[in-house]
C-alpha cells in the first residue's frame, strides 16, 4: 500500500502553481507524431481492474496527470499498482482495504467516479465523493447514481459523499438512460459484470472507448456484448479473472494534432492514429478544405490551402459518437477562424464549453456567442499573440477557494468517520 494518508473529509486545494505555456506562433508545423493511448479508455480500465483480485496488465497507457491521479487513488484504497516500464501499468486489487474515494480525488478528476460501479458490485459498499456538485463544476452524476439504484443499491447522499451499499449482489435489470452518457454506460457495465442476472443498458454510449472496455472485460471472463448499436447486454458472473490489454489510441489527441497541422498551414504525419474512430471529425475537416490522407493507422495532414487561399466555413454540431466529439469542438473552432465566411457552431453536449471562445476573440477572432450552446465564427481573421487564461485553471488562479475548491454549503468538517471504512 502507498504511504499511510489521512482521509480528507474536507478538501483543501493544493496551492496552484501558475503554469505558463509560451508559444511563438506563425510557424507551419511539420513532422511525425506518434499518437498516445486513449485517456478516456485507460482510466476506465484502471477502475475495471478492481473487479478482480487477480493481476491486470495494461500497455499503451498515456503518461498523463489523470492516470497518475487514478493510480494514486487506487493505491490509497490498498490496491497494488506497479509501473514497470513507460506506458505499462499492472494492477492487483487482492487487498482493497479502504472502500472510500475522497473528495481530493474527485476534485482532481471526474473519472474517479468510475470506481463506484466496480467497488460497489465487488465489495457491496463504497463511500465516494461527488465530483459533480456545484462546488466543482456543473457536470452531474445523477444518471450513474439512479442506475445503481435500479440495480438494487441503496445510496444516500450526505456531506458531499455518496454512501452506497448493496448487501448481497446487485441484481441485473434493464437500465434505461434518459440521454446518452459515456461514463454512465461504463459504470453500469462494470457493476453489471458481477451482478446477479441479466442487465440491458439502453441507450448505451457508442464511443470506441466503451467498446475497448468491453473487450477488456471479455478478456476478464465477463459476459458482456453490444447486441445493437445502442444496446449493451451483460450476464453477471460471480468472479472475474486478471487480463492483459493494450489501450486503443487516443482519437482526441490525434484530432488535436490534425488541427495543429492544418491551422498553421503545415504538413504533419500522425502514426498509430485511430482513423476509423475519427470519421465525423475528418469529414468536417475535408469540408473546410484541409488536405487529408488516411491509410491504415496513419493520417497525413496537408495545410497548404491556408497559404494559397483560405479554408471554407462550415457549420458544426457536436453529438455522441459516431457524431462530432465535443472534445474536438475547441480545436475545430480555432480552425474555423481561418475559414472564409460565417461558421455556426452548436455545442449540443455541454453547456459551458463555449465560454473559452472569449479568449480566442482577444487573439483577434470575430466570434459571437449566441447562447450557452451556440456561437458564430466569422473568418478569416489573423490571430495575434496575447495572454490568455484557460477555463478552470483561470478561475482557480483568480480565487484559490473558488470554483473547484469552494467549501460546500453542507460543510463536512467535523463529520464523524463512518464505521466500517
Ligand atoms: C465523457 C468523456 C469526456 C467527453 C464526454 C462526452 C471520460 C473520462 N470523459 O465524459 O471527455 O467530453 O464523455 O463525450 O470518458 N449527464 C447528466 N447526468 C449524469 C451524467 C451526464 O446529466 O449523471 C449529462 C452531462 O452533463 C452531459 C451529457 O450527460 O450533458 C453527456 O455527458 P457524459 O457522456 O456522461 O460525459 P462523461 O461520461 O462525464
Amino acid at each position: 500500500m502507498a504511504d499511510a494518508k489521512p482521509f480528507y473529509w474536507e478538501y483543501t486545494p493544493e496551492p496552484v502553481t501558475r503554469e505558463v505555456f509560451r508559444i511563438d506562433g506563425g510557424v507551419p508545423l511539420r513532422g511525425d507524431v506518434p499518437i498516445s493511448g486513449s485517456k478516456n479508455a485507460a482510466l476506465k480500465m484502471l477502475a475495471a481492474a478492481t473487479l478482480t483480485g487477480e493481476r491486470c496488465r495494461f500497455t499503451n497507457v498515456p503518461e498523463i496527470e489523470d492516470v497518475r491521479v487514478m493510480t494514486e487513488t487506487l493505491r490509497d484504497l490498498g490496491v497494488v499498482v506497479d509501473h514497470p516500464a513507460p506506458n505499462v501499468y499492472e494492477v492487483a486489487s487482492g487487498d482493497v482495504e479502504w472502500l472510500f474515494v475522497p473528495l481530493e480525488a474527485a476534485a482532481k478528476m471526474r473519472a474517479s467516479f468510475m470506481l463506484l460501479g466496480p467497488l460497489l458490485s465487488r465489495f457491496g459498499r463504497v463511500i465516494i465523493s461527488n465530483p459533480g456538485g456545484d462546488r466543482i463544476g456543473r457536470r452531474p452524476v445523477d444518471l450513474h447514481v439512479e442506475a445503481m439504484r435500479t440495480l438494487g443499491a441503496t445510496i444516500e447522499y450526505r456531506n458531499g459523499y455518496y454512501f452506497a451499499t448493496a448487501p448481497g449482489r446487485l441484481r441485473g435489470t434493464e437500465v434505461r438512460f434518459p440521454l446518452v452518457s459515456v461514463m454512465g454506460t461504463e459504470n453500469v457495465m462494470l457493476a453489471a459484470t458481477l451482478a446477479d442476472g441479466h442487465t440491458v443498458i439502453r441507450p448505451a454510449a457508442q464511443e470506441p472507448e466503451v467498446d475497448d472496455l468491453i473487450e477488456f472485460l471479455q478478456k476478464m471472463g465477463a459476459e458482456v456484448e453490444r447486441t445493437y448499436p445502442d444496446t449493451i447486454e451483460v450476464r453477471g458472473n460471480r468472479r472475474l479473472r486478471g487480463a492483459d490489454h493494450r489501450v486503443i489510441p487516443d482519437r482526441i489527441e490525434a484530432g488535436t494534432f490534425v488541427i495543429a497541422g492544418a491551422v498553421t498551414g503545415g504538413s504533419v504525419r500522425l502514426t498509430g492514429a485511430p482513423c476509423d474512430h475519427m470519421t465525423a471529425f475528418l469529414d468536417v475537416l475535408r469540408d473546410t478544405g484541409v488536405g487529408l490522407t488516411c491509410t491504415d493507422d496513419t493520417i497525413e495532414v496537408d495545410g497548404s490551402r491556408l497559404r494559397d487561399s483560405s479554408y471554407r466555413a462550415v457549420d458544426i454540431e457536436t453529438a455522441p459518437y459516431p457524431g462530432l466529439p465535443t472534445d474536438l469542438q475547441p480545436p475545430t473552432c480555432v480552425l474555423l477562424t481561418q475559414a472564409d465566411g460565417a461558421s455556426h457552431v452548436h455545442e449540443a453536449i455541454f453547456e459551458d464549453r463555449l465560454e473559452w471562445l472569449t479568449e480566442l476573440n482577444r487573439m483577434g477572432a470575430r466570434i459571437d456567442l449566441v447562447d450557452n450552446h451556440r456561437a458564430t465564427i466569422r473568418g478569416r481573421t489573423p490571430l495575434r499573440g496575447t495572454e490568455a487564461e484557460i477555463g478552470d485553471l483561470g478561475r482557480r488562479l483568480a480565487d484559490p477557494r473558488g470554483a473547484r475548491g469552494r467549501r460546500p454549503v453542507d460543510d463536512p468538517r467535523g463529520a464523524p468517520r463512518p464505521a466500517g471504512v
